[in-house]
């Protein structure tokens, strides 16, 4: 029997115990997944316990992805540059590995909707500076983008990501102007989720060979995706980044690489409707 959870708090809205049940189910492993909300204030005690009843590891959520680095007795390439873990193995010995998958999710979300997608072919440009921005900068860096832009509304964020990740900052008025000359164009922020406003960013410039990625995923067609989609652009939708970052922890707990198919995606965008 596998035993494995999400940690976070508060988690009303975590997605990852429909996917991994869908797994285990999948592929006739005996296997449970749970939600556990845990106190902030109790982390250490609760992840001690998770190691004594023998689970095979978690996902943590917020707001636990920064503060159980030092919890961690190691600490992949992934999460040192993120700054973060999501996925956590816990080894025959009780010892922690924190590890990072949103990055290869990030990537291989939209490696599998256009196979053969040429990273280096430009410059990708990012929206957004939060900790999903950070994921999908050193997934950027990773696959050798030639040239990474980013922008923030607020511009100090933006400045500590392009320091850390060595990008180029463009200010946030400025969006739109740069457009132009991108490969790639990647929605970080919460902008165009179900009751927020649309991100505010005509698309008229935006040379029609780009890519237009959306890491939102209520609803699937952002307005941003909408408008990239009127314009003939390829679209890539954020839901498969969920799904492939969940695919190498299942994989690290159970042995069995799980494929994210299209009855997974079903499966998900049901339980987030
Ligand atoms: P996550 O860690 O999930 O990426 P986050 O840290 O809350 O989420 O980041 C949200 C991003 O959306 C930030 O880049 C935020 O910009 P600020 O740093 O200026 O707050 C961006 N964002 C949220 N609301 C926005 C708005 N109305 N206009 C522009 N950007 C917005």
């Amino acid at each position: 029997m596998i035993k494995a959870c999400v940690i976070g708090y508060p988690l009303g809205y975590s997605r990852s115990p429909a996917i991994h049940r869908y797994w285990f189910s999948r592929y006739g492993i005996e296997g449970t997944y749970d939600a556990v909300p845990v106190a902030p204030e109790s982390l250490k005690e609760n992840i001690l316990r998770l190691a004594e009843q023998g689970y095979a590891g978690f996902n943590a959520t917020i707001p636990f992805k920064e503060t159980i680095v030092p919890f961690c007795h190691t600490i992949d390439d992934a999460a040192r540059a993120i700054g973060a873990v999501n996925t956590v193995v816990i080894d025959k010995s009780g010892k922690l590995q924190g590890r990072n998958t949103d990055a290869t999710g990030f990537a291989l979300n939209l490696q599998q909707k256009y196979p053969g997608y040429e990273w280096q072919a430009g410059t990708a440009f990012v929206l957004g500076a939060g900790g999903a921005a950070r994921a999908i900068l050193h997934a950027l860096k990773e696959k050798k983008v030639p040239r990474i832009l980013i922008a923030n509304r607020t511009e100090e964020k933006a400045q500590q990501l392009a320091q850390h990740f060595e990008v180029e900052v463009v200010p946030w008025k400025d969006r739109e102007s740069v457009l132009k000359g991108i490969h790639l164009l990647v929605n970080t922020t919460a902008l165009g989720m179900t009751g927020k406003p649309p991100l505010d960013l005509s698309l008229v410039h935006l040379n029609k060979s780009a890519t237009v990625y959306d890491i939102v995923y209520a609803p699937l067609m952002t307005p941003l995706l909408q408008n990239a989609l009127a314009q003939g652009n390829p679209v890539v939708t954020g839901i498969g980044m969920l799904l492939h970052q969940a695919a190498p922890a299942f994989e690290a707990w159970t042995g069995v690489r799980p494929e994210v198919d299209s009855t997974l995606e079903r499966i998900v965008l049901e339980a987030a409707a």
